[in-house]
């Protein structure tokens, strides 16, 4: 007996060895219980490149790639899901042609029928006149889109595909389970009549299923193929077949909700789209999208529903690591209005100026509270710190003061509020008898006592925190964070940092109750109030690279501000050769400041 679809995701992740599948084209070195080795995924000349065999993993700490044995090959080999699963069942010897995932002879038989369905459709659409050609002319859609989409027509009539199988001596039931046809009373009929027919084409190029849409005003609007084996809504995005290679190009992806949305927008030139066609997005569809791009734009429609849809989406979305951006049109009701009235560049701006994830959240926040009121006020300030606490200390930390100073909020309460909520997940004096300990204290105690005026700022200290968090939790961030000891300017968080570093082994996490226990009182409360307070959500990997680019720029601006005194004390006539050096290593850094990036 072959697996079904679940077991055979088990069996190979039981018999193909992760450890084996990279060994073939990554050396692999044993480094304690795991294996070590240069990451394949970005230029290095350091291995932060980590397999383990225990947990079956691979993580890269200098890219953040991670996954299991299946997520490698897709990887490495640029391959789906289902490709991989193929590609190790033939290497190892595993039988998946029952699974539902091989393609196997039924499958492949359903492909067939909906490609012969579609390829009808698309006669009735070409050939002859007919009301579908006519309503998406009438809709500004060009031959040569409609073309590329393999767009059809499903007659006016009861009979037409079923005589069509009929005469090919096509399976019944097949064409039932496909929803091509339905039956009552023992007689099968057409399933879609007098419709233009949206052929849905997976990433392989296989027809797996269709969107009708009436012609003018029938209900329902839109019928949809109902799922199937070769057809999951949850796994698929419209479009997509066509779009990835621009999603891949342009690293981003504009994810709109129907199927004119795409089609609209792919023949104005905005080709790195595609669309969950009306269902909240799933995390599946997100991991495809993965594959091509970490960076998504939202753009869903202005409605009340659109909105909502825009927020699910957008969770799930951060979830699964993508930086997201989302934007309503602002004239019409969907891109596909917008576009075809204003043009490709009027949208291209409209993306450009799409709001990043938190922003958005907050800016409907500000919409729906009247913040002249007190409660609203109140109400904004706590769902405002919900947002916030989503995003990386790093990242929260500059959120709080732009906002406190946008929304003429108060800076303190906003900040209390978002580490309050921290802390309140975490329950205190649980796990271990933490000693009394109050995080005012430890601010006061350890570093605004001993900063004076030149004491690390707020951020500064953010990141000393996060990365004494970061060490405990995974050790091997350790000597990752070394390069940047001189960041621990606060002297609790440097003798903290020097314990760590003294008491680190490459095989072993740190214990906190015994690093704790080594240091003097003060700094040990430091330690276990920094391990209560910041919490990581298993999002070390990124709040880590936020350190670092922090850090980064500090240096940076540091650096600039430097020169520029230099600059201004330096002698043109006796120190010229060294004033054009360091103008030109202004511009550089200046030239790094500005490129910033994505983010903004
Ligand atoms: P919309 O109602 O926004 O339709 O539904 P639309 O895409 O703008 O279509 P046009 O421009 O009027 O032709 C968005 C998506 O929701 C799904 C479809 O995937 C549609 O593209 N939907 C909508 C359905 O599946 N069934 C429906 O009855 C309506
Ligand atoms: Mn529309």
């Amino acid at each position: 007996m072959a697996y079904n679809g679940a077991s055979v995701v088990d069996e190979i992740k039981n018999r193909c060895n992760i450890v084996d599948v990279i060994g073939r084209v990554v050396t692999l070195k044993k480094a304690g219980a795991n294996y070590k080795g240069l990451c394949p995924f970005h230029n290095e000349k350091t291995p932060s490149f980590m397999v383990s065999e225990d947990k079956q993993i691979f993580n890269c700490f200098g890219c953040g790639t991670k996954g299991d044995v299946i997520e490698f090959v897709q990887k490495y080999y640029n391959l789906d899901f289902h490709g991989a699963l193929e590609k190790l069942a033939a290497e190892y010897g595993i039988d998946i042609s029952k699974s539902g995932f091989g393609d196997d002879s039924k499958r492949a038989a359903l492909y067939e029928l909906n490609r012969e369905a579609a390829a009808f459709f698309y006669r009735n659409f070409t050939t002859k006149a007919n009301p579908g050609y006519a309503y998406m002319a009438k809709r500004g859609i060009e031959p040569a889109t409609m073309r590329k989409f393999g767009i059809g027509y499903a007659e006016n009539d009861w009979n037409a595909l079923r005589s069509h199988f009929e005469a090919k001596k096509a399976d019944k039931q097949s064409l039932i389970a496909l929803g091509l046809l339905s039956s009552s009373k023992g007689k099968e009929y057409d399933k879609f009549r007098d419709r233009v027919m949206f052929p849905i084409i997976n990433t392989r190029g296989k027809v797996i299923g269709f969107g009708g849409r009436a012609i003018g005003d029938g209900t329902p609007k839109y019928l949809n193929s109902p799922e199937s084996i070769v057809f999951q809504k949850k796994n698929n995005l419209y479009g997509l077949n066509l779009t990835r290679t621009d999603i891949s190009k342009e690293d981003c992806a504009i994810l709109v909700e129907g199927y004119m949305d795409v089609i609209s927008l792919y023949q104005h030139g905005v080709r790195n789209v595609s669309a969950s066609l009306g269902t909240a997005l799933t995390e599946n569809q997100a991991a495809m999208l993965r594959r091509y791009t970490n960076n998504v734009v939202l753009c869903y429609d202005a409605d009340e529903a659109g909105q909502n849809a825009a927020l699910r989406g957008m969770d799930i979305l951060h979830k699964a690591g993508f930086r997201v951006k989302v934007f309503h049109v602002d004239d019409g009701k969907d891109p596909d209005e917008f576009i075809k009235k204003n043009g490709r560049e009027a949208f291209l701006q409209l993306v450009k100026n799409a709001l990043p994830f938190a922003d958005y959240k907050i800016s409907l926040l500000r919409k729906k509270l009247d913040l002249s009121t007190t409660e609203g006020n109140v109400t904004f300030l706590r769902k405002t710190a919900e947002v916030l606490r989503q995003l990386s200390p790093v990242e929260a930390d500059v959120y709080i003061r732009r906002i406190a100073e946008e929304y003429r909020i108060s800076e303190g309460a906003l900040r209390r509020e978002v580490e309050g909520g921290r802390t309140e997940e975490k329950p205190r004096r649980r796990e271990e008898p933490a000693p009394a300990y109050e995080p005012e204290q430890a601010e006061k105690g350890s570093f605004r006592k001993e900063q004076g005026e030149k004491g690390p700022d707020r951020g500064e200290m953010m990141i000393q925190r996060n990365l004494i968090r970061l060490m405990l939790e995974k050790s091997s961030y350790v000597p990752l964070t070394e390069p940047y000891r001189d960041v621990f300017t606060d002297p609790a968080c440097y003798r903290i940092f020097s314990l760590i570093l003294s008491s680190y082994r490459p095989d072993r996490e740190l214990d906190l109750l015994s690093l704790t226990d080594s240091l003097e009182p003060q700094d040990g409360a430091l330690l276990q109030n920094i391990c209560r307070t910041v919490r990581l959500a298993g999002r070390d990997q990124e709040i880590f690279k936020d350190c670092i680019r922090s850090m980064d720029e500090k240096k940076r601006s540091k650096r600039e501000k430097e020169i520029i005194t230099l600059l201004s004390v330096l002698d043109d006539e006796k120190d010229g050769e060294e004033m054009n050096q360091l103008t030109l290593e202004l511009m550089e850094l200046q030239k790094q400041k500005n490129k910033g990036g994505w983010k903004g």
